[in-house]
């Protein structure tokens, strides 16, 4: 299976799609769930310090058995510890992880580094110069934040990973139009609340119209999760998701398989979101 990826602003690529640690598996042994995501296809995994599994994302890692090279590590800086930089705290993530190097390396919050923004960024700089990571990047980084670190950057972040899903999409225009600016892509973690954690708001109608269409045209079935995933996926997004289960892990990556949406259809999803404003992590975000 191959998986489509994205261009990044320093010349990587980044496959569209990552299977996350967080959440569902956020402070848990991540190798079983690991070994599924890698055993069904998924070659872009997204940890974090702060998710406390480093350690059993790498054991998963090496027990599916695939080379370094057919893989796509991202994970991210958490509170600094005293005497602590981010180069040194993404050393000792590469040894949990076992490996030399993670592809991508995010500040995970702003909020974890209020008034060291600049510092913090000068030092991510200095792990992707000493090779420990191929690009680095940003999480959870509002439009002043992003504005201060680009006021010190030599490079500037190739991805910020936000919350994002149709109710906040209308929220997030200010830092699309940053991202757009700077060549940043834009990741969504979150990207499927509307179906669970936001069930029961206008969008239910829309997402079901959609997914009968598209099923309509594929002859093969389509699910209200793909339907999501594609909308973000041609919207240029980058998607962070996770499942305990291989048929849903199979459902993400088939995503690539479905139709695409119709602008129309794109359209209708972007205004029937904005009808409702719903951040489901409003502790990761400035106060609104
Ligand atoms: N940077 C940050 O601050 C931040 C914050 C949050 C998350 N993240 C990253 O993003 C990753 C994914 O986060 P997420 O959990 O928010 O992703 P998500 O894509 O919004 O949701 C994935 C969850 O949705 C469930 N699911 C999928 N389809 C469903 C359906 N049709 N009905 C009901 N439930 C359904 C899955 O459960 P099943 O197990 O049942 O399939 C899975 O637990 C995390 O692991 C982490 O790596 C980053």
């Amino acid at each position: 299976m191959t998986i489509s990826t994205l261009s990044l602003n320093d010349g990587h690529q980044v496959p569209w799609i990552a299977f996350g640690t967080g959440t569902a598996l956020f402070g848990k042994d991540a190798e079983d769930a690991i070994r599924l995501a890698i055993d069904n296809g998924f070659t872009h995994l997204d940890g974090a310090q702060v998710y406390g599994n480093e350690d059993t994302l790498g054991d998963g890692i090496v027990a599916s058995g695939k080379s370094r090279s057919q893989l796509f590590i991202t994970t991210k800086l958490g509170k600094l510890q005293p005497g602590a930089t981010p180069k040194s705290a993404l050393q000792e993530s590469l040894k949990k992880i076992k490996v030399d190097y993670v592809d991508l390396y995010l500040v995970h919050q702003a909020n974890n580094h209020v008034g060291q923004l600049k510092e913090i960024w000068k030092g991510m700089e200095e792990a992707q110069k000493a090779g420990l990571t191929k690009s680095i990047g940003v999480s959870n980084f509002a439009p002043d934040h992003l504005k201060t670190i680009m006021e010190v950057a030599s490079i500037p972040p190739a991805v910020n990973q936000v919350e994002a899903h149709p109710y906040v999409w209308k929220a997030l225009q200010p830092n699309l139009a940053i991202h757009d600016q700077y060549k940043i892509v834009t990741s969504s973690y979150a990207g499927l609340s509307p179906l669970f954690r936001g069930k029961g708001g206008p969008l239910d109608p829309v997402i079901e119209q959609i997914r009968a269409r598209l099923e309509k045209t594929r002859g093969t079935p389509v699910s209200d999760g793909q339907v999501l995933n594609k909308w973000l996926q041609q919207k240029g997004v980058l998607v962070v998701t996770t499942s305990s289960k291989a048929e849903r892990i199979r459902e993400y990556l088939d995503t690539e398989n479905v139709p695409e949406l119709t602008a129309e259809e794109i359209a209708l999803i972007d205004t029937t979101g904005g009808k409702l404003h719903k951040r489901f992590f409003p502790g990761n975000w400035p106060p609104e």
